[in-house]
């Protein structure tokens, strides 16, 4: 594995030229897309054959938050976020707002679909709506909270085609992950020992991304030849050290410690 010192924009062209060395237009899905601005970005660096955005779009997306009454002290107050997603979030005109941004980003591109539901719901909605049977990528940014990222996990993985990549985000543990009770590095360390997916890549960044595929995939080769060749500085690690990642703060910028 790959610990690269880049951001996630990064990823997504190189996983560009990955594909365009395989000669594909890829099938992509974000799964938790918000006002759409990274799924924007996932479509102008990947250029899909088809995308599907998945949201609940619903003040339920935070019901999970914390199972505690009252919070533990690390953990800040959901409500505290309420700027991040531009009004309450208990209020559904919120998330009707969100929507909508959303889908006017996406207007004129006639192949993409919104799916308004919670991304377990939302499984048996994608073939028939959109004929899709497996995806070459999906980006999993939806739910953060420990059950909800392992299941979305163990789901999607049979929905990702046998080469096809799963991008974890948020996927770290630092001082503000903390604060917002994320537990996908968590869901992930768990995920691997269930699956036969590893992580290639991971970005030197708080809110880190982590790339999968399968270990007997192409793509492992494939993507070491693309960062090998890129100028994109990285240190090499045993893929198995990703469960130790924590971000660390210094006064200048974040790093990435295994140790
Ligand atoms: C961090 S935001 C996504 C940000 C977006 N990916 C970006 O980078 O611009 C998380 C989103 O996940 C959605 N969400 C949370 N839990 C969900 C679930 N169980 N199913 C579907 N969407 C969910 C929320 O509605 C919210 O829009």
């Amino acid at each position: 594995m790959k610990a690269c010192i880049t951001h996630r924009e990064i990823f997504y062209h190189l996983l560009h030229a990955v594909f365009q060395a395989c000669e594909k237009k890829p099938v992509i899905a974000e799964f938790g897309v918000l006002r759409g601005e990274n799924a924007l970005k996932l479509y102008n660096a990947l250029a899909p054959e088809k995308m599907v955005l998945i949201d609940s779009w619903s003040p339920a997306a935070n019901d999970a938050y914390s199972p505690f009454d009252p919070l533990p002290a690390w953990v800040e107050p959901v409500d505290s976020y309420a700027y991040y997603y531009g009004g309450p979030m208990d209020d559904p005109a919120t998330w009707d707002a969100l929507y909508q941004e959303c889908l006017s980003k996406f207007v004129e591109m006639d192949n993409v679909t919104a799916i308004r539901a919670d991304t377990i719901s939302a499984i048996e909605q994608i073939q028939p709506i959109t004929g899709i049977d497996k995806f070459d990528l999906v980006y999993i940014d939806a739910n953060h909270q420990y059950e909800y990222i392992l299941r979305d996990l163990m789901y999607y993985q049979d929905l990702v085609a046998d080469d096809g990549f799963i991008l974890l985000n948020d996927c770290c543990h630092s001082h503000l992950g903390t604060k917002q009770n994320l537990g996908v590095l968590e869901a992930l360390s768990s995920f691997l020992k269930r699956s036969d997916f590893i992580p290639l890549a991971v970005t030197n960044t708080d809110w880190s991304d982590v790339i999968l595929v399968r270990k007997n995939s192409i793509m492992v080769k494939l993507v070491d030849m693309a960062l090998t060749n890129s100028d994109i500085p990285f240190v090499e690690i045993p893929h198995q050290l990703i469960s130790a990642a924590k971000v660390i703060r210094g006064q200048q910028r974040v790093n990435i410690s295994f140790a």
